[in-house]
């Protein structure tokens, strides 16, 4: 079906948590500009949604200051063991009749409230230790395999077949990340277990969301996961519909306790709310029913089709950072929500 251009837009998050000390706030504020600078301009080029959200958070990845990819934080035994997804909504050109039956494993779904039909895929990566950009590898998984999500080792292997390079384990490790392992491991295994519940604190989950001229709709999400995790733990990151969904109405990106959001599948829950609603309280609306359900810490990034832009959190803080053709780039510390009860 033709389709007018649409607006582009991007909202990338940094993760939700503590503020942290000022330079790494400053370093992290610049660290997420030059990423949503990558995005920006691939969707101002007429380029897909799924690129620029791949290459912002890819970005965000490489940077020791975020937890995703090079700087994620350590599990109990003191290695990395990364998350990721990413999910693609695109507009299908052939009428519902015409489409072949099968799309491997994709699927199809009409918005009714357009008219338009959207052809729905998406890959994801749990505990890999060996790529550098393990949201490249979640792509990879969407557009090269018969799956959906891959863990472990036969993730890797894949990666290497895909002809993404494998690293050493320890070349994932940041000094930064194994001082904080060393600093907890000091600790009694009580007061570790209750940073684990606070394990919002510090994150640094990174994530994004977009609309392109097109028509696409992406979500990716990325984590080294929470603190004091267990060896083998999986969190919201990987998940699709938890951590990361796109759907013909938005997509979103999740971060925060990752229990939290796959209990209360935050992303899916959000983006399907777009039905009715427009992203800012929809957002709000997420985070309320997530803390009503487990009273746990998340924050959630949102754009709807039409390229409007949503976030909320209950954290300490939330990085963000927003791109419009109206509003150009922006960066934004958040607060959290009011968490008063609603009307
Ligand atoms: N939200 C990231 C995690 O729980 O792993």
């Amino acid at each position: 079906m033709a389709r007018a251009r649409n607006r582009p837009a991007l909202v990338a998050h940094g993760g939700a948590g503590s503020a942290g000390p000022g330079a790494e706030r400053a370093e992290r504020r610049r660290a997420m500009m030059a990423a949503m600078r990558l995005g920006a301009r691939i969707l101002r080029a007429s380029g897909s949604a799924l690129e620029a959200v791949v290459a912002t958070v890819a970005a965000l990845e490489d940077h020791p200051l975020f937890n995703a990819g090079y700087g994620s934080l350590l599990n109990s035994q003191g290695n990395v063991e990364m998350d990721a997804s990413v999910m693609f909504a695109e507009p299908v050109a052939l009428p519902a009749a015409l489409r072949p039956a099968s799309r491997g494993k994709r699927s199809g779904h009409t918005d009714h409230s357009n008219g338009s039909d959207y052809s729905v895929s998406a890959g994801a990566v749990a505990a890999v230790s060996r790529v550098r950009n393990p949201i490249v590898l979640a792509r990879a998984v969407m557009e090269h395999s018969p799956h959906i999500l891959m863990a472990g080792a036969g993730a890797e292997s894949f990666a290497r077949k895909a002809g993404i390079r494998l690293v050493r384990p320890e070349e994932m490790v940041t000094e930064r990340a194994r001082e904080r392992w060393r600093a907890r491991k000091q600790q009694s295994e009580m007061l570790e277990a209750e940073r684990a519940a606070r394990a919002a604190m510090g994150h640094g989950t990174v994530g994004a969301a977009a609309v392109d001229v097109h028509g696409g709709i992406a979500a990716a999400t990325s984590t080294g996961g929470v603190p004091g995790k267990l060896f083998g733990r999986v969190g919201d990151s990987a998940l699709i519909g938890a951590g990361t969904f796109a759907h013909g109405f938005g997509a979103a990106s999740a971060t925060g306790q990752g229990e939290a959001i796959i209990l209360t599948a935050l992303c899916r829950e959000a983006v399907l709310a777009l039905a009715d609603g427009s992203p800012r309280p929809v957002a709000r609306e997420a985070i309320l029913e997530m803390i009503d359900a487990t009273g746990a810490e998340a924050g959630v990034i949102l754009v709807d089709r039409r390229g409007r832009i949503g976030y909320g959190h209950n954290a300490a803080s939330m990085q963000v950072a927003r791109y419009d053709r109206a509003g150009g780039l922006r960066h934004l510390w958040l607060k959290p929500i009011a968490t008063g009860r609603r009307p």
